[in-house]
């Protein structure tokens, strides 16, 4: 009989994310050969790992047709090199896809029934628009299930402001300028770079390059460069490009393991899963969907707000994470947020971003023993939001630092 065991997340990567669209590095490149890349570096990166005792691979995109389409986690492990043996799956929860190729690997995992699992996401949002090739019911309008602003994420995010006029366009323009400044003092100080696949890139012309680095980035941002950008969303709106995660390419993966397969392979993993919870909330307002997953995730774990040591919050938009941290009492501010930058400078390749929040908590907890919990968080489209927490195996239970 199976065993219920812990959960671990052993090792993560991903490749560079790109700005999507014909300017964008990936424009020659295939969505799946992306999510590929990254598994190659990753199984390299863990050589030690058995790549026939990998029990599934659980790849999300939200978009499932074309480069994106034909059940992505078996075609990208046989693009990979993984043995014929090796089952795979797709995923679809739109930003939270490679969040619940997690949780989805983990649970399996969880209940004895896997040992190792490979789980991340892909999205190419230059060859697969939002909201391309989708037809929606149209009871959603016909019946007001859904109000039609709803399917544009920028226009939820513009009422998350209408909602909370304490949340102010300024505040956002903070947040958005500071997301900038801090990944790119992460990057200075080499904190992101080792966890990133190189990938080799074809430009219009056909000639070769090699993506090393999130293209995005715009460190010179300022808040008097934001104030002055339109309001794409609305009329005389608050949401611009400046507190918006951008349209993004790019791919994750991470290594799950059970404690029995983190022995048996003399495995170092670099998280232990707490709990995790998925929420849906009005969807005309989908950014604050995180909210409730991290109650319910802390409620699981028995854990409140105040013990959770650092926060990996999606920036889908600057507002809605400010909505969160508003929700809990955190400052816009807090340096246990985002240490180092997110989704509004990175990019945000919708089903690949889960793994990268996980990838950056891994990271920190290598680097904090005095901090014991982490989260990691995101709002989903159509109004919903997940959570995970996790347990930082470095933790000497010393006194937290201030
Ligand atoms: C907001 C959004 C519409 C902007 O798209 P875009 O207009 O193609 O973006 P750009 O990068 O061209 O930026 C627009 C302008 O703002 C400027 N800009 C963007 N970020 C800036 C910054 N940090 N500092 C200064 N200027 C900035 C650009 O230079 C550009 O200026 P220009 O018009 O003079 O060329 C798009 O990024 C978007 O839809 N984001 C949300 C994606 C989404 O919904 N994801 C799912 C979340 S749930």
């Amino acid at each position: 009989m199976a065993e219920l065991t812990d959960v671990f997340f052993v090792d993560g990567m991903r490749t560079p994310f790109g700005r999507a669209g014909e300017k964008g590095m990936y424009w020659n490149t295939r969505a799946d050969d992306l999510v590929v890349k990254a598994i190659i570096g990753l199984m390299e990166r863990n050589g030690d790992v058995p790549k026939d005792r990998i029990d599934d691979v659980a790849i999300a995109a939200t978009s499932q047709t074309g480069d994106q389409g034909l059940t992505l986690g078996r075609t990208a492990a046989i693009l990979a090199g993984l043995p014929l043996t090796v089952p795979g799956l797709a995923i679809e929860r739109m930003c939270a896809g490679a969040m619940t190729s997690v949780t989805t690997m983990g649970a399996s995992i969880g209940v004895g029934m896997y040992d190792l699992a490979l789980a991340g996401g892909v999205e190419h949002m230059g060859r697969h628009p939002i909201g391309g090739n989708v037809d929606p019911n149209p009871r959603f309008v016909a019946e007001k299930l859904v109000d039609p602003g709803a399917l544009n994420m920028g226009v939820t995010a513009e009422r998350i402001h209408d909602r909370f006029p304490h949340l102010t366009k300024e505040r956002a323009d903070r947040f958005g300028v500071a997301s900038q400044h801090k990944v790119q003092a992460a990057y200075e100080a080499g904190k992101i770079q080792p966890d990133l696949v190189s990938v080799a890139v074809k430009d219009a012309e056909g000639a070769w390059g090699l993506a090393t680095e999130d293209e995005g980035r715009r460190p010179e941002t300022t808040l008097e460069g934001l104030a002055t950008l339109k309001t794409p969303f609305r009329p005389h709106g608050r949401v611009t490009a400046g507190t918006s995660s951008p349209l993004t390419d790019g791919a994750t993966i991470s290594l799950l393991a059970g404690a029995d397969a983190v022995k048996e392979f003399g495995l170092a993993p670099k998280m232990r899963m707490v709990s995790f919870a998925f929420a849906g909330v009005e969807p005309e307002i989908m950014g604050i969907g995180p909210i409730p997953s991290t109650e319910k995730a802390l409620k699981k774990a028995g854990l409140t707000i105040d013990d959770i040591g650092l926060f990996e919050l999606n920036e889908a938009f600057a507002i809605q994470v400010i909505s969160l941290l508003d929700h809990f009492g955190i400052d816009d501010d807090d340096p246990r947020v985002n240490p180092w930058g997110g989704a509004i400078a990175l990019g945000h390749p919708l089903a690949a971003s889960g793994v990268r929040l996980m990838i950056q908590l891994a990271a920190h907890f290598a680097e904090r023993p005095d901090v014991r919990y982490g989260l990691t968080a995101m709002c989903v489209g159509l109004g919903q939001g997940g959570s995970v927490i996790w347990e930082n195996p470095f933790f000497d239970g010393k006194k937290k630092r201030k």
